[in-house]
């Protein structure tokens, strides 16, 4: 599919309202021809002929032409209105929806600002144009064509001298449309770019204002504001040099018929009243070539927008629901890796991984940052799929499972948490909306987060302000626990979510989690206390899986772990195997 058959297929709904809405656009044209012919008559037959007893009835039609072309018109401004917004709203919705669909690797090559414009401005280019410009072009096609019909009925000369400025205009058209394309497009980059720039800088103002970089954000921004404001300038001084072209082409054509049709009235070939009939459709010829150009512009701003919009989401997500997935609603949480590997793009990440887990057990993930933690709960949940290799649940390829499905059984609190604003209440009872306030409440408590949630102004009602501002990350962190498991979920997976909370807390949360043996838990960590407890101790290295048991056979084993144990901190991130190799690790 291209952009353009994209594109259409939206307005293929309101194909039959758009072909009336254009039917009266030609109908109210049509009418247009009426007051010149009625002028002509004044002239000829009123003032010269004497017949001053139509007059009356002359004026009558001309008032009852005008206001009938009114009030189709308004009819038709209002269905061309109707449609472009509901057609937007459908496109908007789709476009949204297609975002949501979207997998962790399309947002990390796409720049939140770039999608935000995709949204507004490429959505208002389309809206305009579907609104405004195709009854514009159309009407000054008819217009023109009308005119040209009428000036030949009066007199077939006159007509082919006006008829001769026809090529030139079509061809500075084109010269036109063709020269403005990369501005345009340099246009819709540049406004992405400022977007972008602008959405990072508002998001991480707390950092700018940290650092003190409010002079130096402010000259990076002015360079962005540069950009756009040249790119459009760029663009304004391409279509200015067509605007002279095309005001000349129409006022030659008034050159035209004033010489010659002026000729012809001296000599008597027409009448004055049809020179006066002929002088009325001039603006009908006039008006389409001045409007060439900035018809012109509207098109191929649209068309950069549907280009850009369709470039963003063409591509289907790579990772989506199978065809026939296996219907299993509830899992019991048995998990197994084969043979797994993963590359993004040429960096091997994970190698060979294998592991086991039985339902109900707790199994710890630990290793230095970097080491594929994430990655290995990332590919469970399918946020990305393996290179190689199977990781099952209750014995079923996560391939094979319909992702909501697969997803809605797992809990996760992620390692960066995002918190939504809304109330404390909303964002723990995300995943489940319809639970009630003391299923949240209980949620809260085995996270360890109910006591602060209580000692704050409005409690549950807090409001967190974007992102969780104004909360500790300890907190943060305790309020994503909750959400996790008030999903209710057969497998919880908490990434790094105790690190920013203290010793104390974090055995605290250990022992209520230890009471959930009815779901597999894993936790991330590379503290050696954060999973001293766990059934089934990983230990990642590098994207390996360096040893694996519990924490007595990890001990007794003197491996890694045991080093990582015996070191001051007991934490991975302090002790880095690779540096008591000599190896290329940095901390
Ligand atoms: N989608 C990806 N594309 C490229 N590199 C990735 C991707 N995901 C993870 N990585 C890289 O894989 C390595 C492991 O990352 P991660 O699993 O987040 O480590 P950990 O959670 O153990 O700190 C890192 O070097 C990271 O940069
Ligand atoms: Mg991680």
């Amino acid at each position: 599919m291209t952009a353009m058959q994209w594109f259409f297929s939206f307005l293929k709904k309101y194909r039959l309202k758009l072909i009336i809405a254009l039917i009266l656009v030609t109908f109210a044209s049509s009418l247009t021809i009426i007051n010149p012919y009625i002028s002509g008559i004044i002239v000829d037959d009123v003032i010269k002929g004497g017949k001053t007893d139509i007059l009356p009835k002359l004026i009558i039609i001309l008032i009852l032409t005008t206001l009938v072309r009114s009030i189709i018109k308004y009819i038709y401004l209002y269905i061309f209105e109707i449609s472009s917004q509901r057609m937007l709203y459908t496109m908007r919705d789709y476009v949204y929806r297609r975002f949501l669909e979207e997998d962790f690797s399309f947002y990390n090559k796409n720049r939140t600002g770039d999608l935000m414009s995709r949204q507004t401005g490429d959505m208002d280019a389309i809206r305009h144009f579907v609104a405004w410009v195709i009854y514009n072009i159309y009407e000054n096609i008819l217009l023109f064509c009308f005119a040209i019909i009428m000036i030949f009925t009066v007199d077939y000369r006159l007509a082919l001298c006006m008829i001769a400025v026809m090529p030139l205009t079509v061809l500075t058209t084109s010269k036109q449309l063709k020269a403005i394309k990369p501005a345009f497009h340099n246009i819709r980059k540049q406004f992405s770019s400022l977007n972008t720039f602008v959405q990072e800088n508002v998001s991480g103002n707390r950092v700018v204002k940290a650092f003190a970089k409010e002079d130096y954000e402010i000259e990076k921004f002015n360079k962005e504001n540069d950009g756009y404001r040249d790119a459009e300038l760029n663009s304004a001084k391409m279509w200015r040099k067509y605007v002279p072209v095309f005001e000349f082409l129409s006022s030659s054509l008034t050159f035209i018929l004033y010489l010659v049709g002026g000729i012809m009235v001296v000599k008597g070939s027409i009448t004055m009243g049809k020179l006066v009939t002929v002088s009325g459709y001039l603006w009908m010829l006039n008006n389409p070539l001045r409007m060439a150009g900035w018809l012109a512009n509207d098109y191929q701003r649209f068309v950069t927008s549907v280009e850009k919009i369709y470039a963003t989401i063409k591509e289907d997500p790579t990772i989506k629901t199978p065809t026939n997935p296996v219907k299993q609603k509830h899992f019991n949480g048995e998990i197994e890796f084969k043979h797994v590997n993963y590359r993004a793009e040429d960096d091997v990440i994970l190698t060979d991984i294998n592991f086991k887990v039985t339902p109900g057990q707790t199994v710890g993930i630990i290793g230095a940052t970097g080491s594929g933690k994430s990655t290995l709960m990332n590919l469970l949940c399918r946020f990305y799929d393996v290179t190689d290799g199977e990781i099952s649940i209750d014995g079923v390829n996560v391939r094979d499972l319909d992702l909501y499905n697969l997803r809605s059984n797992i809990g996760m609190a992620m390692q960066d948490v995002f918190l939504f604003s809304d109330t404390i209440e909303g964002n723990i009872a995300y995943g489940n909306p319809n639970c009630t306030f003391e299923e949240v409440q209980a949620a809260a408590k085995v996270a360890n987060a109910d006591a602060f949630i209580v000692n704050m102004p409005d409690g549950y009602d807090t409001i967190v302000g974007e992102r969780g501002m104004g909360l500790s990350g300890g907190q943060k962190q305790r309020i994503s626990l909750a959400r996790a498991l008030l999903k209710n979920p057969s497998i919880v997976i908490l990434d790094d979510t105790t690190s920013a909370v203290d010793m104390e807390t974090e055995a605290q949360i250990q022992s209520e989690l230890g009471a959930l043996t009815d779901r597999t838990v894993f936790i991330i960590a590379h503290r050696i206390s954060s999973i001293k407890d766990a059934d089934l101790i990983i230990v990642v290295d590098d994207g390996k899986i360096l040893e694996s048991g519990n924490h007595d056979s990890l001990i007794e084993k003197k491996g890694y772990y045991y080093t990582v144990f015996n070191h001051q901190y007991g934490e991975f991130d302090h002790y880095k195997r690779s540096k008591q190799k000599g190896g290329k690790n940095n901390g």
